[in-house]
């Protein structure tokens, strides 16, 4: 099936992991390839730089097979490969809202030459609209029988590996009927497994991904502006989302309420794609996507003025527990953590910030070493007088009051990610706050209720 094709993947970050060890895990013979020699060696020895369920078992079974392996050498990456995967990271440059192609210009430069024969490169890394078109150009300067092709990823970090094995969609960008067919031949098991295949250009690929992402932020922001809207006239944005997304036309995901977005891709990624837009002369299409941004980073702000309120309007020296710093659950990614940035705000504010989390707090120290840390939820809880919930982490859905209460020393909480039950928690005699729940409005909904 795998028809003698050899893989070769270019960068070890998320998704040049996953990659590398899905493709092994196909059936395919990968070379993985990174400049950082430690993480060589690491994954070398099975061992994963990131925590993502599923990875690392996959990586291990595709090393004992000898299917995958890394190494530090470009050359050996050109002498091996038919098909070489580009997957560096394209983060937000310093400075400015435009994306940072340092790493996947500098993986070009250095294969290309490399390269002596027929063989596709293929992008997958998230490029402003026109960086394939001029990839190419540089690539068939450097090897007429080396052909590029864009082929955007779509992964959700907690679930990389299922995502990758089996998409929904798999998106082409071609310049040819052959690179399209080598791709069908990559892409053999998930397309017989049900996935679409939509073959296009190398611009609208681009375009794809930078599309989807900028919708599933628009998405999230619009339910936080309807929780602004809530706030302000004494609704509840659970039961609004609810409603919303029953309408089939909308459909219910992306839309819970909360603290907003973060991570390595949808806030840099919508950013970018402004900026791309304004280059093009087309910044007016997309300036929208500002507001986006604009309302994302809002609920930050909105959520420390909560914990400032709950403090009786004074934050100097109260002990503070954050739950929560990594972007998202299931995941060790602290990138744009709305979470982290939370306990930053507060700590400007004055209080005395304890942030627990139960896989990223490593990360989180180095991110944001200025902050405190405790090992576990009691140790972060213990003597505070607000708690923020801010990543919906199984363990924090979980808490009930009885054992939460018992730990603090002032029953305060908000729930920043509207996964508590209101009304449970305040019968147990806590000051209770969401996001996009105006204060009374869950009490007034069960009396409106009441045929009493
Ligand atoms: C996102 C996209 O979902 C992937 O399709 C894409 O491939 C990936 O970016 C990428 O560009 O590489 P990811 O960043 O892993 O994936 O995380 P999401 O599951 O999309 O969540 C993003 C953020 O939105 C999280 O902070 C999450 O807490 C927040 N979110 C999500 C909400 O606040 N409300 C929601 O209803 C859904």
């Amino acid at each position: 099936m795998t028809d003698g094709l050899r893989l070769t993947v270019l960068g070890s970050g998320y998704l040049g992991i996953t990659h590398a060890a899905c493709m092994a895990s196909l059936g395919f013979d990968v070379l993985g390839v990174d400049t950082d020699g430690r993480k060589v060696d690491q994954l070398n020895a099975g061992r994963l730089p990131i925590y993502e369920p599923g990875l690392e078992e996959l990586l291990r079974e595709g090393l004992d097979a000898g299917r995958v392996r890394f190494t530090t050498s470009h050359a050996q990456a050109a002498a091996f490969g038919d098909v070489h995967f580009i997957c560096t990271g394209t983060p937000q440059q310093t400075g400015s809202d435009h994306a940072d192609l340092s790493q996947v210009n500098s993986c070009v430069a250095a294969l290309a030459p490399l390269l002596d024969g027929p063989c596709l490169v293929v992008g997958k890394s998230t490029v402003p609209v026109g960086t394939a078109r001029r990839l190419a150009a540089e690539l068939s300067q450097a090897c007429p029988g080396a052909e590029l092709a864009w082929n955007p990823e779509f992964l959700r970090e907690g679930s990389a590996v299922a995502d990758t094995l089996a998409p929904d969609r798999i998106v082409v960008g071609v310049t040819s009927g052959r690179a399209e067919q080598i791709l069908r031949q990559v892409y053999a098991r998930p397309l017989a497994g049900g996935a679409a295949l939509i073959v296009t250009s190398l611009e609208t690929a681009e375009l794809a991904k930078a599309a989807a992402n900028a919708f599933l932020a628009t998405k999230i922001s619009f339910i936080n502006a309807m929780a602004e809207i809530c706030e302000a006239a004494g609704g509840d944005v659970r039961d609004l989302a609810q409603i919303l997304g029953a309408d089939p036309r909308i459909g219910p995901a992306f839309l819970r309420a909360g603290l907003g977005y973060g991570g390595g891709c949808l806030p840099k990624d919508i950013r970018a794609f402004v900026a791309r837009a304004e280059e093009l002369g087309a910044g007016a299409s997309l300036a929208f996507l500002r507001e986006v941004d604009a309302i994302n980073l809002r609920r930050r702000a909105r959520t420390a003025d909560l914990a400032h309120e709950l403090a009786g309007g004074n934050l100097t020296g109260v002990p503070v527990c954050v739950l929560g710093a990594a972007f998202k659950p299931g995941s060790d990614d602290v990138r744009d953590s709305p979470a982290l940035d939370v306990a930053q705000i507060l700590t400007g504010m004055g209080a005395r910030v304890t942030v627990y989390d139960p896989a990223a707090l490593d990360n989180a120290r180095r991110a944001r070493p200025e902050l405190s840390y405790a090992p576990t939820l009691a140790d972060a809880a213990q003597g505070a007088h607000v708690v923020l919930l801010l990543t919906e982490w199984q363990e924090f859905t979980a808490l009930t009051p009885g054992s939460l209460g018992g730990i603090v020393a002032r029953r305060n909480i908000i729930d920043a990610r509207n996964v508590l039950d209101p009304v449970l928690w305040r019968e147990a005699g806590w000051e209770y706050r969401a996001l996009g729940v105006a204060e009374d409005a869950a009490d007034r909904a069960r009396q409106d209720a009441s045929p009493w």
